[in-house]
């Protein structure tokens, strides 16, 4: 692989950028904008709420015309959420503080995904929420209504931004102060991007303090840094697949997100990291990633370090199958209720290419081992309907020797043909 590639806009950082200009008061142009099928479930809820977005396409730009806090109408019929995890669980957030009722939908997959998580602190904060229960579990579809609120102080029993971002989405309503102790830090963008939109929060170690009854104020305009967890899949290809030679253009290196950068050394990989020349962007740091191909040893990656990759983590997983010695990834059992159940995923599809991994579970506590192999071999695999597996697999494909074929892919809108159409340039 050789060359360099400009990514789509980080989707995490979108979701909350569409969000809280949606808050605001004044209008925000957003820039480098993923028009992937999860940012644009955002765009359309929000839509549906009355808020007037507009977009162009080519541009990668939005224009958001906020209407405040306070803002919002109750849409005239249930909003469709699709499959995107992150607008199901930080809409139910924006929602708690809201006037209204309002019900909330999801595709297949999102419909078997955990949202008592969520649900559980927002009611907490007064909000009436009603769910599908199956088994002590709540699913989709969910119909809240939303009312005034009172701020709580919440320790998050699983390490998750998306409730952590819920809450404090929540808090900004709500009366009082809001406190939400983490137990393992995770991606901090809605912190971040609450401070850009001038709101009054702080973060002292674990903890996040938020006041209620806030005004956000627009930045104007905001740049969107590239995506890393797409970059990951181009930086695991560049390093597994000899005499390559990359180079990621303004890719976001928020902390919390950079683990995959972070492990990648560890096992030997040759990547180097130069600032770009837009520097901070958002409150978000950037910079270009240049990777070249490099022998990869085996790593131990513990449950701490898990939230800063665990989308990444099934294109490590690839990685430690070509690595010399033996991997360990501990604490990953939030794998399980991702998109997909992406241990049993990655688990089948690299069994079938010839890789020596298994799962070992202590407890609650699920451990993948990997031992690396000399060489993995082209097989039929499956997506299982999940665009982080399909990557991972299509560069697994790639390192493996003889040719890789990959089912199941008719169901991936996300960013997938994107993803080929600049793997190919580098190829
Ligand atoms: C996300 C947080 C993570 C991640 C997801 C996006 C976010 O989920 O897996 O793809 O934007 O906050 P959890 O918060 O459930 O770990």
């Amino acid at each position: 692989m050789k060359g360099e590639v400009s990514l789509p806009g980080d989707k995490s950082i979108a979701h909350r950028a569409i969000i809280l200009s949606s808050l605001a008061q004044a209008k925000t142009t957003l820039k480098n904008l993923p028009l992937n099928a999860d940012c644009l479930s955002t765009i359309n809820s929000f839509r549906k709420l009355g808020i007037r977005i507009t977009l162009n396409r080519a541009a990668c730009e939005a224009v958001v015309f906020g209407r405040g806090l306070r803002g919002l109408k109750r849409p005239k019929s249930a909003i469709y959420i699709q499959e995107s995890g992150t607008t199901f669980r930080l809409l139910l957030g924006v929602l708690a503080g809201q006037g209204f009722k309002v019900k909330l939908c999801a595709g297949p997959s999102l419909s078997r995904r955990p949202m008592l998580r969520v649900i559980q602190p927002l009611r907490l904060m007064a909000a009436a929420i009603n769910a599908k229960k199956i088994k002590g579990e709540e699913y989709p579809p969910v119909i809240i209504q939303g009312g005034s609120l009172t701020g709580i102080t919440y320790k998050l029993p699983v390490a998750s931004a998306q409730v952590k971002s819920a809450i404090l989405l929540a808090a900004l309503s709500a009366q009082g102060k809001t406190r939400v102790i983490e137990a393992i830090k995770t991606r901090d963008h809605t912190e971040r991007m609450l401070k850009l939109f001038k709101a009054d929060l702080k973060t002292q170690g674990n903890t996040i303090t938020i006041n209620g009854a806030q005004r956000l104020v627009s930045p104007g305009a905001l740049y969107i840094p590239a995506d890393i967890s797409s970059a990951a899949f181009f930086m695991v290809a560049a390093t597994i697949i000899p005499g390559s030679k990359i180079r990621i253009k303004n890719v976001s290196l928020n902390p919390g997100r950079s683990g995959i950068i972070r492990a990648l050394k560890r096992m030997g990989a040759a990547i180097k990291i130069q600032r770009s020349k837009l520097k901070t962007q958002g409150n978000e740091p950037l910079g270009d990633i240049l990777v070249e191909s490099s022998c990869l040893r085996g790593i131990r990656v513990t449950g701490g370090e898990v939230p800063s990759l665990i989308d990444e983590l099934p294109v490590l997983m690839v990685a430690a199958c070509l690595a010399k010695g033996k991997s360990i990834f501990s604490g990953v059992g939030e794998l399980r209720v991702k998109e997909t159940d992406r241990i049993k995923s990655m688990l089948v599809n690299l069994i079938q290419m010839g890789a020596n991994i298994r799962i070992n579970k202590t407890g609650k506590n699920e451990n993948i081992i990997i031992k690396g192999v000399e060489t993995l071999y082209g097989a039929s695999v499956s997506s299982f309907g999940d665009h982080r597996t399909a990557m991972s697999m299509i560069i697994a494909g790639l390192a493996a020797c003889g040719k890789t074929r990959l089912d199941d892919v008719s169901c991936i809108d996300k960013s997938f043909p994107n993803f080929l159409k600049t793997l190919n340039s580098l190829i």
